[in-house]
């Protein structure tokens, strides 16, 4: 039941103004007690020659609708009171009968690659690769739910001279077993140590380039390290994968593009495009923009090169309808280029290119760096999220079955929930005291009105007492409340959609949460009277809400805990 639609629908009736601009128009009223909807008449002042006031006025008296218990005017405002008992009948009704698929529509189709996570390969990965990985994942399930076909990709940072200079350093002060032990840790170590040293021998430097450059020619000893050092890492960034439950549909990086990227120097160089700047290939951006480089003057290709190699050959591979960059802001500049350079060659998709940014994450007021040894381990930050999460259940729920499990989805499900519940271009430090609290406006605190829920149709079904699924009466306005946000969950899905936007779903799922609370709080639900069936509808299609929200943003719900 779209009461919004209804509201236009019924204007529209009476106005001389096309549906869309209605749409527009309509507010909500800031007091709640004037009604839900509420449509000023001030643009119609000028035509009708008449004030706002006598022409709400005269809209009001000529409409009534079974779906809402009040229409009348509120000085220049049409205001409109929906039916409750209607809304919470019609709202639980759809929902117990689509279950997990309520909220699932039709915006587009197509496929959308995402371009989300994308490490390096032989680094830990940073909180901004989490970040990514996390918003990708929940913009993924999202699109799905509203049509798409979304394609994960793991654009991993697998090329580039850097290599020659792990191999260097590799060759140096390597060792297989330690390797072998724990590869990115260490891998990561000999780059450090190897910037460490060439800053007093220069000459590592001229070795770093030898090794890039034998690698480049395909050198067997080299390639054989380079595969090894990216095998490697590639285990362990799985295992964090596997722990956040996250999955990839391809893992093409960086060096998958090495072959691609001279077919896409001869094309702007035959579209007259390529010019020389100092030395460097370069494409021109309009006035008062700095070049975007191409070839550097030594010859060697560069990260927006690969990258318009990577877009070329995603569109020749999914024929994609979007495609999403989901990548820190930092980046942007490199995005606005990628897509310019693209709409240059007469590539027309290139507006359904999208850079979806987010923002940074500092420690203690300061940027984190691998380099400079200010780095938050990510292994480290969901072990301590989950054994905290087993801490709070042994003191809890001893009794609990599943007990792991239901401590992995709760400590990892904080972490989650603590990424996406910001806008995702806000800024925020890190605080891992933060990270792991379970009260407030935390996953844990939406997974446990979500256990709480499932609590109570246990204990119903004890009772032998079970959901109704039609003719569901409820009026208080507890059940209201929480009607009316189950109501709100297809626009939400929209948005969230439309916007690339996971916290749109997290702050919603919180809002859901706290409405059930109160009304868990105030209701007596297991009371066994004519109407505890209606009261059960109510739990379960929060329940059902609350799980497919949790879903939509990556997160499990156990049904106990
Ligand atoms: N590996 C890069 C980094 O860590 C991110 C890659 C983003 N994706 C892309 N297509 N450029 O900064």
């Amino acid at each position: 039941m779209d009461f919004k639609k209804e509201v236009v629908e019924l204007i529209g009736g009476q106005v001389d103004l096309p549906q869309e601009k209605i749409t527009a128009l309509i507010e909500r009223p800031k007091n709640a007690k004037l009604g839900d909807y509420a449509f000023p008449c001030f643009v119609l002042a000028k035509t009708l020659h008449k004030n706002p006031v006598e022409i709400a006025k005269n809209i009001a008296d000529q409409l009534s609708s079974e779906d809402f218990s009040e229409i009348k005017a509120v000085g220049p405002y049409v205001n409109f009171a929906i039916n409750h008992q209607k809304l919470i009948a019609e709202t639980l009704t759809m929902v117990l009968r689509y279950g997990q698929h309520y909220g699932d529509q039709t915006l587009g189709k197509g496929n959308v690659p995402i371009d989300m996570s994308s490490p390096n390969i032989a680094k830990p990965m940073s909180m901004g690769h989490l970040r990514s990985t996390v918003i990708g994942n929940s913009i993924a399930k999202t699109l799905a739910k509203v049509g798409y076909t979304p394609i994960k990709i793991n654009y991993i940072g697998d090329y580039g001279t850097q290599f020659g200079k792990l191999i260097a350093a590799y060759k140096h002060w390597g060792n297989e077993e330690d390797v072998k032990k724990d590869p990115i840790m260490n891998l990561f170590h000999y780059y450090v140590k190897f910037h460490e040293e060439a800053e007093k021998d220069p000459t590592l430097d001229d070795e770093g380039r030898a090794w890039f450059k034998k690698l480049e020619d395909g050198d067997p000893e080299a390639v054989k390290l380079w595969q090894w050092f990216r095998d490697v890492s590639l285990v362990d960034f799985k295992r964090i994968y596997d722990e956040l439950g996250i999955s990839f549909d391809s893992y093409k990086g960086e060096a998958f593009f090495n072959d691609k990227m001279q077919p896409v120097i001869d094309e702007l160089k035959e579209k007259g495009l390529l010019h020389e700047s100092r030395g460097a290939q370069v494409v021109d951006m309009g006035e008062g923009e700095n070049p975007a480089m191409i070839v550097k003057s030594d010859g060697t290709s560069i990260y927006l090169t690969r990258d318009l190699a990577a877009a070329i050959y995603r569109m020749k591979t999914y024929h994609f309808v979007k495609m999403l960059y989901v990548v820190g802001n930092e980046q942007a500049q490199h995005f606005v280029e990628l897509k310019t350079v693209l709409k240059k060659m007469g590539y027309a998709w290139a507006d359904d290119i999208y850079h979806v940014p987010f923002g940074l994450i500092t420690q203690g007021g300061k940027k984190l760096s691998t380099r400079k040894g200010n780095v938050v381990f990510l292994d480290q930050v969901l072990r301590d999220a989950v054994s905290l999460a087993q801490k709070q259940i042994e003191q809890k729920n001893p009794d609990l079955a599943d007990q792991k499990q239901v401590a992995h989805d709760v400590g990892v499900g904080a972490v989650i929930f603590h990424d996406l519940k910001n806008d995702r271009t806000d800024n925020f430090d890190f605080d891992l005291e933060e990270v792991v609290r379970f009260e407030g406006d935390t996953g844990p605190y939406v997974q446990y009105t979500n256990a709480r829920a499932q609590s109570v149709l246990r204990k119903a079904a004890k009772l032998k007492q079970q959901a109704k699924t039609k003719a569901i009466s409820l009026t208080d306005d507890w059940a209201f409340a929480v009607a009316k946000d189950l109501a709100d969950f297809p626009e939400i899905v929209a948005r969230a959609s439309e916007k690339f936007e996971p916290s749109v779903i997290a702050k919603y799922s919180l809002d859901l949460a706290k409405k059930f609370n109160k009304y868990y709080a105030n209701v007596k639900i297991l009371t066994v009277d004519e109407q505890i069936g209606d009261r059960l509808a109510l739990v379960q299609a929060t329940s059902i809400v609350l799980t497919e929200s949790l879903r939509l943003l990556g997160v499990n719900a156990p049904k106990e805990m």
